[in-house]
């Protein structure tokens, strides 16, 4: 069952516009550059925000999430028709054999059990090349991200118009939630 930030219209076409930039993606780009990936699997890939930006970059690119509001706006967006979209989870997709697989924006942090991670790694192996690679990264809750986050982002789709937020929430790992407002 996908997160209903993803997964209800509404919240999904705030994603682009809150997350900004996506200076994030830069890594990721540099790393399939590095190892000259002809084909990438995009897990998670949300909003399309990393797939575009391979698949323009001359990269056959497989993307796949659960969430189909996200998949609408990804389908929706310049250069989409590029990419293969899927919706669902990787062992769901059919037989591939991709150079890299990748976890943009911390898709790896949705996997909530030891089971669902080794089962979503053996089906992401699945779908590697004999010498393929994973990338993925995890959230360093010491740097205090929410801190940081501008009042004024800019989205990495040029579609999306810039957004001022004025306050958003952060779920600790208690349940608990806590208001951060912009002066
Ligand atoms: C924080 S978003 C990141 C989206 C995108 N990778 C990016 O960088 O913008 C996390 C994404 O993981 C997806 N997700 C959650 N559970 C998943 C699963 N089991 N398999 C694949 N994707 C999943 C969510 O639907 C959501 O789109």
């Amino acid at each position: 069952m996908p997160d209903p930030i993803f997964a209800d219209p509404r919240l999904a076409s705030l994603y682009d516009a809150f997350d900004g930039e996506r200076v994030d993606l830069d890594a990721y780009l540099g790393i399939a550059r590095e190892f000259g990936v002809r084909s990438i699997l995009d897990i998670g890939c949300g909003t399309g925000c990393f797939a575009l930006l391979a698949a323009a970059d001359g990269i056959a690119v497989t993307a796949v999430d659960p969430a189909i509001a996200s998949l609408h706006l990804a389908r929706a967006k310049p250069g989409a028709d590029a990419v293969a979209w899927h919706e669902g989870t990787v062992d769901a997709l059919p037989d591939l054999a991709v150079d890299l697989a990748v976890m943009t924006g911390n898709v790896a942090q949705a996997f909530l059990s030891d089971d669902e991670w080794l089962a979503t790694l053996a089906a992401i192996r699945r779908r590697l090349v004999p010498t393929g690679h994973l990338v993925f990264e995890t959230r360093r809750v010491q740097a205090r991200a929410w801190e940081s986050t501008s009042r004024h982002s800019t989205p990495c789709s040029p579609r999306r118009k810039p957004l001022t937020i004025s306050a958003f929430r952060v779920r600790r790992s208690s349940g608990s939630w806590i208001v951060v407002s912009f002066p």
